[in-house]
């Protein structure tokens, strides 16, 4: 309208006819208007380069000074980064000088007219494929490092799977509903995020850890088929791949078993890959049980690619002299092996390193180990330990041979899978012992509803809300270590995906979980009495599932960290350094809220 009313706007008359990606062979001859950054220019004499790119792509633009002596002159001040607007003739260019590297190398734009939109500061690294610019400076100075490549690839595959997932569960007849973000404490076993409250001083609300108790509100309410791509917060240490804001594509289903709910997140994943990322898998994702997981790989999400296994030793240790392993049998724990056929490859050298990493940095005791050499003799520190049985039990259950390295963990089951998961993993993939797939996609069912945590009493293997098998409800009462939940994970490639279950819809069954975790009654009253109270309003049987979004973006993109799939992510220490988040606020706001920080001794002056 500006243009009509001959108000004049920075673009003046021109405005942009195509992408820069657009601009190939087809269009030589034709007058095209594009806008973009500087990515570089190249002065060659009496002719200008540049580089412009837009969206993450680049176009070349010449400027001769018989084209435009305007533009020419002009062109000698442009620098990177700085933003422009060309109009000019598609051209093509001759044969040499074609850059086969871009979609658009066979031509370049002599420009007939310049407007510089904007100068630039210096960019503080190039804005190239690659980097070796530090995390921290890529995160200061995000909105360079979001113009690079990679991130700019990473941004349309998260859009591309959001359009395909909104896409498949509407059309299987989900609705998108939101819930709130100012909520009250949802245990998913993290800290909660607190934000207090200004009208009742004293008391906060809790930032959602996940909508877990509002999806089942929302069955309860009638809407038998919810989902929503939403922000969740927990207050946790961080790694690669957790962040303490994140996505989840969560959704639930009201009169449905397990099937139906493995049905719908097969089909959301077939379509997700084929639709953001040109990917096909197969359906009917292979299944492992909780228990099988453990057994052979020591993880709830396993990368069954590694073509390495674990074999469990503790019942031949059970009263052996070795004292270490004794110990750990006697203890409740196990007694487990990871044995490396043909692995001439490891030195001595690297086993020493194996067992420093294990020991600093997965808590482990020690990281016993037999070597069989060429002539089938055993080197090991551990073996004037074991008795004739204990060695026949090790070669035959683990299959030694000459050439063969087998680690030992003795231990509390979770640190001894945990430790020899994780050289299954690294080891297996250092040796190549990968088979050819490229998607190892399965789902992980039968968790069992509990399980003991390190003091020995019994935690929720999931979340307490997970329903128990039908055919298990007696054994809550006699032992509830057997009980069998309705949980079941998505797992791809080794990275836990998602996870969900059946839900209790019968308060009674609720209640006594809670018991059975050790919640007094009133407490569990006043924490979860409005999801008890809602139990009790006619719910229906449901059951659903949440996708970490960012987790899957980064399988999707082949990357090995959130970070690289997050427009604006959080350091390991849940900081936004673009922003310089999180940061002190004025007095005045916290007389407001009623609150007085209290700062540690150590940092009083
Ligand atoms: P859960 O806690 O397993 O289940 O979370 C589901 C999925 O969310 C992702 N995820 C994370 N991603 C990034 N950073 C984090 N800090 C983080 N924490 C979790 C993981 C995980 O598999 N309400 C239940 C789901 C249900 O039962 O329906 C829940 O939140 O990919
Ligand atoms: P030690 O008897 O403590 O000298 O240990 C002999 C070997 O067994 C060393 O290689 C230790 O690393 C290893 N070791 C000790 N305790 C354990 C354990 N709990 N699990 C696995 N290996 C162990």
């Amino acid at each position: 309208m500006s243009r009509e009313s001959g108000a004049r706007d920075a673009l003046g008359e021109l405005r942009r006819t195509h992408a820069a990606a657009e601009i190939t062979a087809s269009l030589v001859g034709s007058e095209v208007v594009l806008a973009g950054w500087v990515h570089k220019r190249r002065d060659h004499g009496g002719v200008i380069f540049v580089d412009l790119r837009d969206r993450g792509e680049l176009v070349q633009v010449v400027f001769r000074p018989d084209a435009s002596q305007e533009a020419h002159a002009r062109a000698g001040e442009l620098r990177s980064e700085y933003v422009l607007l060309v109009r000019g003739v598609v051209e093509r260019r001759s044969a040499e000088t074609v850059n086969p590297k871009l979609t658009t190398g066979e031509v370049e734009v002599e420009v007939t007219e310049l407007r510089l939109l904007n100068a630039a500061t210096p960019p503080p690294f190039p804005i190239e494929e690659e980097t070796d610019a530090d995390e921290s400076v890529r995160l200061r100075h995000r909105l360079h490092d979001l113009r690079r490549p990679p991130l700019q690839r990473a941004m349309r595959l998260r859009h591309a799977l959001y359009q395909s997932v909104r896409g498949v569960l509407a059309e299987r007849g989900f609705l998108e509903i939101e819930t709130p973000m100012l909520a009250k404490s949802t245990p998913e076993g993290a800290r909660d995020f607190l934000v207090p409250s200004r009208l009742h001083p004293g008391s906060f609300y809790a930032l959602p850890q996940s909508p877990q108790i509002m999806k089942q509100m929302l069955m309860i309410a009638g809407f038998d088929r919810y989902f929503q791509i939403v922000r969740c917060f927990r207050d946790e240490d961080l790694r690669a791949d957790r962040q303490p804001e994140f996505t989840q594509i969560d959704l639930e289903m009201a009169f449905v078993g397990i099937e139906e709910v493995l049905e719908v997140l097969e089909e959301v994943m077939v379509r997700g890959f084929r639709e953001a990322a040109g990917i096909e898998i197969e359906r009917n994702f292979r299944r492992i049980p909780h228990a099988e997981a453990m057994a052979r790989y020591g993880s709830d999400r396993p990368d069954t690619r590694i073509q390495l296994e674990l074999v469990d030793l503790t019942e031949s240790f059970r009263g052996s002299a070795f004292r270490a392993f004794r110990a750990a049998v006697d203890g409740g724990g196990i007694v487990k092996c990871l044995p490396i056929h043909d692995a001439q490859d490891l030195s001595r050298g690297d086993i020493d390193r194996l067992e420093g990493f294990v020991k600093k940095e997965l808590g482990a005791r020690g990281l016993a180990w037999i070597r069989v050499n060429e002539d089938a003799e055993w080197q090991s520190p551990i073996v004037k330990f074991f008795s004739d049985e204990e060695r026949v039990a090790v070669a035959e259950k683990t299959g030694a041979r000459p050439g063969s390295l087998l680690f030992f963990q003795a231990d509390q089951a979770s640190r001894a899978n945990g430790v020899l998961s994780r050289l299954r993993t690294d080891l297996g993939q250092k040796l190549g012992r990968v088979d050819g797939r490229e998607w190892d996609v399965l789902f992980v069912v039968d968790f069992p509803l509990f399980e003991r945590a390190d003091d020995g009493s019994l935690t929720y293997a999931h979340q307490p809300f997970v329903a128990p098998l039908e055919e298990d409800l007696q054994l809550l009462d006699e032992a509830p270590e057997r009980v069998r939940g309705t949980h079941y994970d998505v797992v791809v490639n080794g990275v836990e995906l998602g996870s969900g279950s059946l839900r209790n819809h019968r308060s009674d069954v609720q209640r006594r979980i809670l018991e059975v975790l050790g919640y007094a009654k009133a407490d569990a009253e006043s924490r979860f009495g409005f999801l008890l109270n809602a139990l009790d309003a006619g719910a229906p049987p449901h059951g659903g599932f949440a996708f970490g979004y960012d987790r899957w973006a980064m399988v999707l993109a082949g990357l090995d960290s959130l970070r690289d799939v997050i427009a604006f992510p959080k350091t390991q220490r849940g900081q936004d350094l673009l922003m310089d988040a999180p940061g002190e606020v004025e007095s005045a706001q916290l007389d407001e809220l009623a609150l007085r920080i209290v700062r540690p001794p150590s940092e009083k002056s």
